[in-house]
């Protein structure tokens, strides 16, 4: 399973591009929204910094302006894969990008029944956004299961990438149903690697090895 980083956060993407686990960053409005910044300069870095496909989202409502969008969209860099919104104009527009060898990460997912029209109309990417399904009561895991298995049994190429992921467990799930990209905050990467027994071990050894240092000194 692909590791993407959720944020339009420059930083973020440089921290944890150096532990050598990131294949990819997903966007959207609201990411945008929280950087202050000039969106389009702010994508064009990102896109250089990412090794991989970085999602850019459509705001657009109606599938012409969507289209005219995604295309300008596309057009910042080789690796953006445009974002959809499930919606028919979406899907319009989603399968019209993808005639013209447009990726497309078809977003706001909540459902098998629209996991199969996002496989239908080619996209790379289907969006199931787990952690959002849970907010209503709902079984965001359970969801995720059942698309994966679809996939599964059609043998469908577009991607599962599971998002709105809360933590660590949900991208352990993810993986363990078989999601083929997880995308997640910067707090939950770095929740990823955390284990107290990992610091409790690092501090033993730690001190154990001054110790030795200590007594060699003592002894020369
Ligand atoms: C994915 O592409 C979305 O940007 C994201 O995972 C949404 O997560 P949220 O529900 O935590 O906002």
């Amino acid at each position: 399973m692909k590791l993407f980083l959720d944020t339009a956060n420059l930083d973020e993407i440089k921290a944890i591009k150096r532990w050598g686990v990131l294949s990819g960053t997903t966007t959207n409005p609201s990411l945008l929204a929280k950087e202050h910044s000039d969106w389009e300069l702010q994508m064009k870095e990102i896109c250089t910094e990412v090794p991989g496909d970085v999602s850019l989202e459509t705001t657009e409502s109606k599938a012409d302006d969507i289209l005219e969008q995604g295309l300008k969209l596309a057009s910042i860099a080789p690796n953006v894969v445009v974002k959809v919104v499930m919606t028919p104009d979406g899907l319009e527009a989603g399968k019209r990008l993808i005639d013209q060898g447009i990726p497309i990460n078809v977003t706001l997912t909540f459902s098998p029944a629209q996991a199969i029209l996002a496989a239908e109309i080619g996209a790379r990417y289907v969006s199931p956004f787990l952690g959002r399904l849970d907010d209503v009561a709902a079984d965001g895991m359970h969801v995720l299961a059942e698309i994966c298995e679809i996939y599964a049994v059609q043998a469908y190429e577009t991607q599962v990438l599971a998002a709105s992921l809360r933590h660590p467990m949900h991208v352990v799930e993810a993986a363990r149903l078989g999601a083929d990209v997880a995308t997640m905050p910067y707090d939950v990467f770095t929740k990823l690697v955390k284990h107290p027994l990992t610091d409790l071990g690092l501090e033993k050894f730690d001190s154990d090895w001054q110790k030795l240092q200590q007594e060699l000194k003592e002894g020369a």
